[in-house]
């Protein structure tokens, strides 16, 4: 067995890393704007890594300069998508994820009426891709929420902010319902509480009583409810169209067969399928629910609120893999990053320059462990590794066979999981260009096929260049995964 025929091979980017032109066009302030440049690259402490405050908000904003604020200028896709997505059709992509910045359509979430220059932006960039015969799959909130909704209401804790996603996920569906057929509302949706920040623009000392952790959850019942409106709306509006729910795949073994390593991975695993469990069955689980009023946290939720999450449930379920996690009671586990997480090292894997375990056998795991759970279409819509050995050589080719061997090996795991019978619609690549990356806003996070040339400090002329990876992808999606070599 292999690939299914028609199987959406592709990439997958999203506006706040690539996009740039922070102020062109109308464009609001995103929380992507603020975010600041660290050169660090073995993260032990995401909280501290992450930490924001309403006055480095306020700071960030008094400056105009974007050196120190690498998203703000991206890779300057909004001038370059022809050119980028010539690149992708070159390599015969079928499918590009790709975001919809919500602060290009309501500069600041609270307008009633959309910005008309942003709606022609995204228009113009779906239609090149149908000309180009490129599928979009959109995300509508990928890690770009208003600033204002943050400085205003403190994100999505405030109740009112569902409605102000609503009327942007219907003003995209009514513009871009004709060339879309695959959408996602959050992109890991799971991570509000890792990055409460960049998810949902949750500022700590903007918490009220209920502290961090307790209005994270509440943000979270807030997406929830917006993500199963959406999706009910998405259904009524576009027949066809289909919904996915994005989870970030943190697959956690146990370090040790001894039982109490067990059960902390078993309690990991549930944590992470917390939110896919509300988006596919339609219901809060009660064993992570008893978790947190155990805790004493509570969600605030309105009458009707349960019922509309169980009719707005997805028809796929998509998700990112990076690598996988090892958990262990031992305190003196050494521990190592991973995709903002922190995870005991596993013996048997290696590592890239940021600690993230390279597990492709895990891939596999982790699909066959969803397919099972969910008996939902599932389709890979992250997974790639970060690297800065890329080296443009005097002729400007770029060799870079550790991004072919990292793709090889997950792809044969992948494919042994259709195998196994999985049933997978789809595949994208964390990034087919190189980009922005999310936790560090380095440059120097090499994720793609195609080079960028910018440094981290935003020097470079900007100029895409093809990496051997390049080539050898536009091979697999021309024989549809069954050259490798
Ligand atoms: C995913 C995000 O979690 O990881 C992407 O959805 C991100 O936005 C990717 O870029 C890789 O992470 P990083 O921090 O290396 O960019």
């Amino acid at each position: 067995m292999s690939f299914p025929k028609g199987f959406l091979w592709g990439g997958a980017i999203a506006a706040n890393q690539v996009e740039g032109a922070w102020n062109e066009g109308g464009k609001g302030w995103s929380v992507s704007d603020v975010a600041t440049f660290k050169p660090k690259t073995d993260v032990k402490d995401y909280k501290a890594h992450n930490a924001i405050s309403s006055d480095a908000i306020r700071k960030a904003m008094a400056d105009a300069d974007d050196t120190y604020y690498p998203k703000r200028r991206g890779i300057d896709f909004y001038h370059h998508y022809k050119e980028d997505l010539a690149l992708f059709a070159e390599m015969g992509f079928k499918v590009l994820r790709l975001s919809i910045a919500w602060t290009r359509i309501y500069p600041t979430g609270e307008e009633l009426q959309p910005n008309q220059e942003g709606i022609d932006f995204y228009r113009n960039v779906f239609e090149e891709m149908k000309r180009l015969n490129i599928e979009p799959l959109v995300t509508l909130s990928h890690y770009e929420p208003p600033l204002n909704l943050t400085l205003k209401y403190n994100g999505w804790t405030d109740r009112r902010v569902v409605d102000m996603f609503v009327r942007f996920c219907k003003t995209c569906f009514e513009n871009y319902g004709e060339y879309v057929k695959y959408w996602l509302t959050f992109n890991e949706v799971d991570s509000v509480i890792r990055h409460p920040f960049t998810t949902a623009g949750i500022v700590p000392d903007l918490c009220d009583e209920r502290g961090e952790k307790g209005c994270c959850f509440q943000a979270l019942h807030h997406q929830f409810v917006a993500a199963a409106k959406a999706t009910k709306l998405l259904h009524e509006m576009v027949p066809g169209a289909q919904m996915g729910c994005m989870l970030t795949k943190l697959t956690t073994y146990p370090n040790t067969c001894k039982p109490e390593d067990v059960l902390a991975t078993l309690n990991k695993n549930l944590e992470n399928y917390f939110y896919s469990d509300v988006m596919i069955w339609g219901e809060y689980p009660r064993i992570g629910m008893t978790k947190l009023e155990n805790e004493g946290i509570k969600i605030d939720m309105e009458d009707g609120d349960l019922e509309i999450i169980k009719e707005g449930t997805v028809d796929f379920l998509s998700f990112s893999y990076y690598q996988s996690c090892t958990e262990s009671v031992d305190p003196n586990a050494e521990r190592t990053p991973g995709n903002t997480i922190l995870g005991v090292k596993n013996p048997y894997l290696p590592s890239n320059d940021w600690g993230w375990q390279i597990d492709p056998v895990g891939l596999r795991i982790s699909l066959v462990e969803l397919y099972d759970r969910y008996r939902k279409p599932l389709f890979i819509v992250e997974n790639g590794v970060g690297s800065n050995e890329d080296i443009v050589q005097p002729d400007g080719s770029i060799h870079d066979p550790y991004r072919i061997d990292y793709f090889k090996r997950h792809f044969i795991e992948m494919k042994k999981a259709v195998e196994d019978g999985v049933e997978l619609m789809g595949y994208t690549s964390w990034a087919p260009i190189d980009l922005i990356s999310a936790s560090t806003n380095q440059m120097s996070k090499r994720y793609g096929f195609i080079y960028v040339d910018q440094d981290n400090y935003g020097n470079g002329t900007l100029k895409r260049l093809r990496k051997d990876s390049f080539y050898w992808y536009q091979e697999v999606i021309r024989t549809n995964g069954e050259n490798l070599e």
